[in-house]
């Protein structure tokens, strides 16, 4: 039997023979998101914060009120300290050049973990470079954790900063983030956690994580494209200079000089993102409904389940740690074929996977692969997806052991 949930989203209710495994690129919506965003312009659409009229109040409230739940549902007792952003790239790229210009010199020196996308990489690895600080790149077990160890001896009173990730694109590991957090805080670092693949799948419980920052994309966690956002410590977003200069994001413009909004104003400069947070809002509770817990229960089931039935399938290497390390990834390749190659025989069976480097060529250099195959599950996925790919992949393997001329 199909997953019931998957009538709750639209895309795949009108494909009941898809087999989506690419959550971990990005989600399906669930009708309540795409209702909840219809409605907001049908009924409220005006530019907040601008207006003096009622319909400018709504939209106001509309957007407050989404920020307030997104807060409550990743832990974050402060709603103003939860900004939005178009994303988790943003969010880092936001942190890397306002604190980090303003705080990062020569000398200092900047660790982030070999796991990491590159959107939590480059950004610290090019301020590391403008600053004439040193880069540091944390090594990995056997398995593609952390090295904890290692981390503990590259920290020192040097180190300024210490990013990782919540959990892996590439390959799935759940990272300790409170044991590296305490790592990076007793030589008094700043804590960046890119949490991406976190929100989506984790209780994130931001004030308890003890990070600095936490940063996260909507559209992986059910709600829509184009937004995300940035949790912060209060005091560290109220000593930060602004990302971006414009409207909302000031108190007063005078011709020498100009001073700034509270927040979390300071850092949303422009119009806001109103209706992709009223959506992200629903995404929030349509998630909260099924409970953080059991999203990550079901997800984990699936890929223990994938693991096991692909390791009965000749040249199948996994990586990353056992499924109970990892959130809803299955991270391969099979023998020299190419994952590009796999993923469109499997297109072609209908499932859906991605193939590449996953923004993650540190990682996959370290793997000693260009690239590798990934499926990866969320609430809507089931067995039978299992059983599509499962059953595709045995046939890529029949045919690529074919010889070429009989393809
Ligand atoms: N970062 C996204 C992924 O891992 C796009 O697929």
């Amino acid at each position: 039997m199909r997953n019931p949930r998957r009538a709750d989203f639209p895309l795949l209710a009108a494909n009941p023979e898809l087999h989506y495994l690419d959550s971990a690129a990005t989600s399906q919506k669930p009708r309540v998101v795409l209702d909840a965003m219809r409605d907001y312009y049908e009924r409220d659409n005006a530019n907040p914060h601008r207006g003096a009229y009622d319909l400018s109040v709504r939209a106001t409230e509309r957007y407050h009120d989404a920020r307030a739940t997104i807060a409550r549902f990743l832990g974050v007792a402060d709603p103003d300290c939860l900004l939005f952003t178009r994303g988790t790239t943003e969010s880092l790229n936001l942190v890397a050049t306002a604190w980090g210009y303003a705080n990062i010199n020569a000398g200092d020196e900047i660790i982030v973990t070999a796991l990491e996308h590159h959107a939590n990489f480059v950004p610290w690895q090019q301020l590391a470079f403008a600053r004439g600080a040193r880069f540091v790149v944390c090594p990995l077990t056997s398995d593609e954790r952390v090295d904890l160890d290692a981390l503990r001896a590259l920290v020192s009173s040097r180190t300024k900063v210490v990013a990782f990730s919540h959990v892996s694109n590439a390959v799935g590991t759940v990272n300790p983030v409170q044991e590296m957090a305490a790592i990076a805080r007793a030589v008094g670092a700043l804590v960046v956690c890119d949490g991406a693949q976190g929100a989506p799948h984790l209780r994130v419980g931001f004030d308890a994580l003890d990070v600095d920052f936490y940063a996260f994309s909507g559209h992986k966690m059910c709600g829509p494209m184009g937004i995300g956002g940035l949790i912060g410590r209060r005091d560290i977003l109220e000593a930060m200079p602004p990302y971006q200069f414009g409207g909302d994001m000031i108190e007063f413009v005078r011709d020498d000089h100009s001073t700034w909004n509270v927040l979390p104003h300071k850092f949303e400069a422009g119009t806001p993102n109103v209706a992709d947070a009223v959506g992200l809002a629903a995404a929030c509770t349509y998630l909260d409904g099924i409970g953080m817990d059991d999203v990550l229960a079901h997800e984990r089931a699936l890929t223990a389940l994938a693991t096991e039935r692909l390791s009965h399938i000749e040249g199948i290497r996994v990586y990353g740690p056992p499924p109970a390390g990892r959130s809803g990834v299955v991270s391969f390749t099979m023998s020299d074929i190419h994952p590009h190659d796999l993923a469109t025989i499997l297109d072609q069976n209908g499932v859906c996977i991605r193939a590449g480097h996953h923004c993650a060529q540190p990682l996959m250099r370290r793997l000693g692969v260009s690239a590798t195959a990934r499926a990866s599950f969320y609430v809507y996925s089931d067995e039978r997806d299992v059983d599509a790919l499962v059953l595709a992949l045995d046939k890529a393997r029949v045919l690529f052991a074919e010889p070429a001329t009989s393809r």
